[in-house]
This record gives structure tokens, sequence and C-alpha cells, in this order.
């Protein structure tokens, strides 16, 4: 898969020493960035534009993120906590299966809460109607699988043959929308404004018939909008006919757009040696600290990559997994041990995938801002964080 984001901006000049190793470094002013492009988008659209807490909820930041955007998604019951704790706004919660004992609180806390089914939605009828009668104020909405595949990665599409994602438009029927005021798709990932027109061109003539039931339709996130050559232009003016068209309010809920190019993950190399090739150890683990490396898989970025033709290191982590490698690199500098080098974009999925397996230690958390210089260790995590979730 290739990723189309990798611009180094401010980072470029950013001293890795002046953190430690591993760490994620997430620059302010990048994010504020992004914002004000989403935000711009969102208004002269007229639409409502929520943060996906999934692709990146440091929530540390969530002050900026109120401030610019009109709330969250979220996706179950821990990150709806995390929302109302922390961040400000509308929180739409979607979640492919909910739990019983989950719901009353999800309904308290948000105020959309989308099913992936209409069985979802009947099975849950009473506790919906119960927490109603307790004055919670929420909407109900369904998540419909379009079932127009754009994506190049079968992984990513949710319109993929066999989807577990949504119901498919093909058997949606009048009755299946009684008490729902909304439909959410969400079909796209890392992708331009074509896909997104070309799928609601073909979902509009399946959708008209309910457009007067409906209160708003959500399109989801995986719109690449703050990458410098998406079509913003195109996009705002769809909205707003979108907007004419059904009557409805619009949401867009992005992740990665949030955070695009905002952050570095900072490693160090350990230990080098020779197997048919430089092969170095590294602190920074692909499995534990960048999954979708290998899931994806894709090859990340490096910060200052020389390519002018030096032999290059194959970089994997400390872990015992055969295949944890990044991939191989020309370091900036000579790769030694203690070198330090950074992989471009991961402040968004990779922040909040990392896992400890081998007890390989989490990347510190830190907010620079590139405008000021300021730079604050937001966390770093112990033993006793690995500890803990074990036993
Ligand atoms: C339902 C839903 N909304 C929003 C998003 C955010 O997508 P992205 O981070 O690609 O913008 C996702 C990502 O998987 C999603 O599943």
């Amino acid at each position: 898969m290739e990723t189309r984001a990798g611009d180094p901006g401010a980072f470029a000049r950013f001293d890795l020493n002046r953190v430690d190793s591993p760490a994620f470094v997430v620059d302010a002013a990048r994010l504020r960035h992004n914002l004000g492009v989403l935000a711009d988008v969102r208004d002269r659209a007229g639409i409502k534009l929520l943060a996906a807490l999934k692709a990146f909820s440091m929530w540390r930041v969530a002050p900026l993120i109120g401030r610019h955007l009109d709330g969250v998604c979220t996706s179950g019951l821990w990150e709806a906590r995390l929302a109302s704790e922390h961040y400000s706004g509308e929180i739409a919660t979607y979640c492919a299966g909910y739990k019983a004992e989950d719901l009353p609180e999800i309904c308290r806390l948000s105020d959309h809460v989308i099913f992936n089914s209409p069985g979802q939605i009947a099975r849950f009828g009473d506790c919906l109607a119960a927490a109603r009668v307790r004055g919670e104020r929420f909407d109900v909405g369904l998540r419909i699988n379009p079932q127009f595949a754009t994506g190049e990665v079968p992984r990513y599409d949710p319109c993929a043959p066999h989807s577990r994602l949504g119901f498919p438009i093909d058997q949606l029927r009048a009755e299946h929308l009684d008490g729902v005021s909304g439909v959410h798709f969400h079909t796209l990932c890392e992708q331009d404004f074509t896909p997104l027109q070309q799928t609601w061109n073909a979902l509009r003539p399946l959708l008209a018939p309910h457009f007067g039931r409906l209160q708003w339709l959500n399109f989801g996130g995986g719109h690449h909008i703050t990458r410098a050559d998406y079509q913003r232009d195109e996009l705002v003016a769809f909205l707003q006919q979108v907007r004419a068209d059904t009557g409805c309010d619009i949401y867009l809920e992005p992740g990665e757009a949030v955070a695009l190019d905002a952050g570095i993950l900072v490693g160090s190399v350990l230990d080098v040696q020779h197997n048919g090739m430089p092969v170095a150890i590294t602190d920074i683990s692909a499995t534990c600290h960048m999954p979708d490396v290998i899931e994806a898989p894709y090859r990340p970025a490096m910060l200052g990559e020389r390519t002018d033709g030096d032999d290059p290191v194959r970089l994997g982590g400390p872990s015992c997994l055969a295949g944890d490698v990044i991939g191989d690199y020309v370091l900036p500098g000579a790769c030694e041990p203690g070198a330090r080098f950074a992989f471009l974009d991961q402040a968004h999925y990779s922040m909040v995938k990392t896992t400890t397996f081998n007890g390989v230690p989490l990347p510190s958390i830190w907010l620079w801002d590139s405008e000021t210089d300021t730079l604050e260790r937001v966390r770093r995590f112990s033993y006793e964080d690995f500890r803990d979730r074990l036993s």
C-alpha cells in the first residue's frame, strides 16, 4: 500500500536529541493548520465536522480540536467516555456490535447512536425506549453499506464482498428506518474527493425515497481533506448540493486528516550487524509501535532519508518476531548504535495502536509547537503500565 503523506513540515528542523527514545512528537502548529483547513471546509459547505477518536485521541489537545470542530465520533463506550470527559461538542457513536450492558451509558453520553443493522435497533428497542424515558436525548442512526467498492486494498474497504460493516443497501426497506433519524456510511480510506462523489451517485437513487424522513447523513471518514492536493473546492460544492438536494444536515468524521503529518516517531539504533546486508536493531518495533507497517503493509517515510546511493540498512525492532521489520533505509547520518532517526506521519493510528508485546516499552508522548518551539513531555510510560495490563 502506498502512503500519500510524509511531508516533514517543521520536523525538518527538529533536533531529535531533545526527546527520549522512543517517542512520539506531535506538532501543535501542524494540528492547528489541519484543523483550520477542516473548519474552513465545514464553514463553506455548511456541514458539521467531527474528529474520529479512533485515529487520534491524544486528549491533551482536545481543547484545540474543540475550538475548531463540532465534536468527535467514537467507536464504543470507552471512546465515548473519553469524549465526554475531555472533548467538547457533539458525540456520535457507531459500533458494529453493541453490548446490552454498555448501551445505556452510550445513550447518555452520545448525541447520535449509530447501529450496524436494523436487527440490532429492533433488539435494543426496549433499552432505547427506557433511555428516552430517563430523559436522555439522542438520535438513532443506521450505518448502511453502499455496496460500492472504491478502495485498492480489500482489508481497508468496508464495501469489499461479505463485509460485516453496514447494512447492505440492497436490503434496505422503509420499515428499517422506523425511529431512525440519520443514515451513516463509511467507505473510504485515505481517498480523494472523486470516490466519495461516485459512491453518492450510486447511492442517491436508492436513498432518495427516504430523504423526507431523514434528518442527517453522515459520510464517515477516509477523506484526505488536509492533504495539500485534495480537491477541497469540489468537496465543498458537492456538500452544499447534497444538503440542498436532501434537506439533511451533513456530517463528515475524518480521523487521519486531523493529524495528517502532525507527528513523528523518534527512535535509536541499538545494534548493527551484517547478514547479507547491514541489519540494525532499533528501539522502535514495527509490531509494537507501528503495526500498520506489517498489517497494511506500508513503508513509513523517514525524516531526512538519504537517496545518494549508499547501501541501505534493514531496520527492525527488538521483539522476537522475525517479521518485526520496518524496512530498508539509508539514515541521514551514520547507522551506528546511538544514532537517532524518525519516521514521518505517525500521529494517527500508530499512537492509538501501540502494544507492549515482548515487554517492549511504549514510546513517550511529547507535544512540540513548531511556531513557538515549546516542547513538553506529556506522558512517559512505566513498567507499571505494562505490568498492570496483564494481571
Ligand atoms: C466509522 C468510521 N468513521 C470514521 C473513521 C475515520 O477514518 P479516517 O481516519 O480514515 O479518516 C473510520 C475509520 O476506520 C470509521 O470506521
